[in-house]
């Protein structure tokens, strides 16, 4: 081969490269920018470790020719797929690209992203998908609904073998968004993103509601009404971010562990702020995140980009600066808890933390939210997770206080039945290890289902103000004691005293202490203690479920 052609080839090469960088032009990329919107490839560098991002399929185009498109012909064709690295870690992404076409789905675009996705699974290894498309592009008619079907085949077959994680950043409309709901985690940004199976305009048509894009389909509402999306973000830039956050929790596959994080927090540390929590009245609220913040091991705060920013000029600056922000630099700690659907169902709460670094999955009621009692949203909301940890060998975590079940007509007209039985379902199956901790209430059939030692937990303890029994002392004395409470001369009196009698017997830890229902009765202060010394003895968990085809969860 001569010189010059070896040359021409480089030259060539080259500018294809260029080409393809720019995907739909100059133009596309200003409006894409005006809008306040980050370009498939900005994101694609925001989301990974710098230096890491491999493309494929840069110089790919679509095949059709209909309606002027031999005409219009992008490299790439609306989509950046490849690999790279968060945190040293392998991950697939791919990022529409809104500039070509709107992001829309062609058959060649299509076959991009799955074959980003054969790859994840042949490697092992986290999914991402950046969501920005108009969805089936137009022209080409059923064959891309048949590419999104192909994406949909595999979204469900890679569901469980390796962690599937979506950022919506743009429309998602039409039957496109069942790619993204099919994946473990949705991100949304506010204001930019819009997941709706059908938009606005066919809302009043049909059924003549009037309804804006961000009500029907925004962040907010998908966050906090539908619970369809996990995480609502600020920016682009603070889903990014949070994306790398949740897969420091998470294992590569579903035959890896979470590889431990350094702990620098004491395994040893008595807590003892947990001992003060419980309100002395046991109908009043109070925040169980602040028990799961204050077990769960702390951490030093990530630094942001605007730490780096600082830290640059801090080079820069002369001594009496340096000194200044030596101090404001002083290193802070957090809890590793990190929430997941912070805004659906805050009745739950649902997270990943870790203790003494391993990574963990935390399920808890929040006594401070409608005195945390389960109901259908609640229950579906704490089965996916548990359903998710399970699939990924995440021990869980759990802290009980629960009321029970909510009653009515609402809940029971819709269901919750078959969507509580959701829950208990979850746990049941479950068979990584289990930890549970009685902080307060456990009533009646919510006892049951919250992770209790009778669906296989393997470490049940209980703080010494615990009450577990059927339900709470005034319902049971009124229904067991009801002839000799009418027949007395003092009925109120005779109520009291019988309801007392009640609580004496039942609702406290020693009952089912005495039955070996739960394994340990502890100071709220040895909390992390004890998890941390029982989670580093289930390391060794074994155990399998019988052998089917599927179990059929009450869907
Ligand atoms: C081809 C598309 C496209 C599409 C947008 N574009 N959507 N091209 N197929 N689906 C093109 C536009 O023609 C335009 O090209 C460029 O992308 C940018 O679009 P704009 O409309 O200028 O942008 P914006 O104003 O921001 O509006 C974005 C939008 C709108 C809300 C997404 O484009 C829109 O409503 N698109 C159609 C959405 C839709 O109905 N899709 C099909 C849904 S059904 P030029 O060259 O003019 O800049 C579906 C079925 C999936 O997806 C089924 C799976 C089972």
């Amino acid at each position: 081969m001569s010189t010059d052609k070896r040359k021409t080839d480089l030259l060539k090469l080259n500018k294809m490269r260029e080409t393809a960088k720019l995907g739909g032009g100059e133009k596309k990329i200003k409006t894409q920018h005006e809008k306040g919107k980050y370009l498939a490839r900005e994101r694609i560098f925001m989301l990974l470790d710098p230096g890491t991002f491999e493309e494929t399929d840069a110089f790919v185009t679509h095949r059709t020719t209909d309606f002027g498109m031999s005409e219009q012909v992008f490299l790439g064709d609306g989509v950046i797929t490849g690999s790279g690295k968060i945190d040293g870690r392998l991950v697939f992404v791919f990022s529409q690209d809104f500039t070509i076409f709107g992001g829309s789905l062609s058959g060649a675009n299509a076959e991009k992203i799955c074959k980003i996705m054969d790859m994840a699974e042949k490697m092992g290894a986290p999914v991402i998908g950046i969501n920005d498309s108009g969805g089936a592009r137009i022209q080409e008619g059923v064959v891309s609904l048949g590419g999104y079907a192909d994406i949909f085949l595999r979204n469900v077959l890679l569901s469980g073998v390796v962690p599937q994680i979506s950022a919506i950043m743009g429309p998602c409309a039409g039957g496109a968004v069942y790619s993204p709901a099919i994946t473990d985690f949705i991100f949304m940004v506010k204001n930019i993103s819009h997941m709706f199976v059908t938009g606005p305009n066919v809302v009043k048509t049909v059924t003549h509601e009037e309804v804006s894009f961000e009500d029907l389909g925004g962040a907010k509402t998908h966050s906090t009404k539908s619970g369809v999306t996990h995480f609502a973000c600020d920016d682009e830039k603070q889903c990014l971010q949070y994306i790398r956050k949740l897969i420091t929790y998470l294992p590569q596959n579903w035959k890896e562990k979470t590889p431990e994080k350094k702990c620098i927090d004491d395994p040893k540390r008595i807590v003892t702020e947990l001992n003060n929590i419980i309100p002395e009245d046991n109908t009043r609220p109070y925040d169980m995140k602040k028990i799961i913040n204050l077990a769960v091991d702390q951490e030093e705060k990530p630094t942001t980009e605007f730490d780096e920013e600082i830290n640059k000029n801090k080079k820069d600056a002369n001594e009496k600066t340096v000194k200044v922000q030596d101090e404001y630099f002083k290193k802070e700690y957090v809890s590793s808890f990190f929430e997941t659907q912070e805004l659906f169902a805050p009745n739950i709460i649902t997270g990943f933390a870790r203790l003494d670094g391993i990574s963990i999955g935390v399920i808890a009621n929040q006594p401070s939210k409608m005195a945390g009692v389960l109901d259908i949203d609640a229950s579906v909301k704490g089965a996916r997770f548990v359903r998710f940890c399970d699939a990924f060998n995440i021990p869980i975590l759990v802290f009980v206080d629960v009321p029970g079940f909510m009653p009515g007509t609402f809940q029971e007209w819709r269901g919750i039945i078959k969507q509580g039985a959701k829950l208990l379902y979850a746990f049941a199956e479950a068979t990584v290890p289990k930890m549970t901790v009685i902080t307060r209430k456990a009533y009646g059939g919510a006892y049951d289902v919250m992770n209790s030692k009778h669906i296989r937990a393997d470490y049940n303890i209980a703080w010494p103000g615990a009450e577990i029994a059927v339900m709470g002392s005034a319902g049971a004395a009124e229904i067991i004691f009801k002839k000799e409470i009418n027949s007395a001369k003092d009925p109120k009196k005779a109520f009291d005293q019988k309801a007392e009698e009640y609580k004496e017997k039942f609702a406290n830890p020693y009952e089912a202490a005495k039955f070996g229902y739960i394994d340990d009765i502890i100071e709220p202060s040895e909390t992390r203690i004890k998890l941390v010394k029982a989670l580093r003895m289930l390391q060794t968990k074994m155990q399998s479920n019988p052998k089917k085809r599927h179990g059929n969860i009450p869907l």
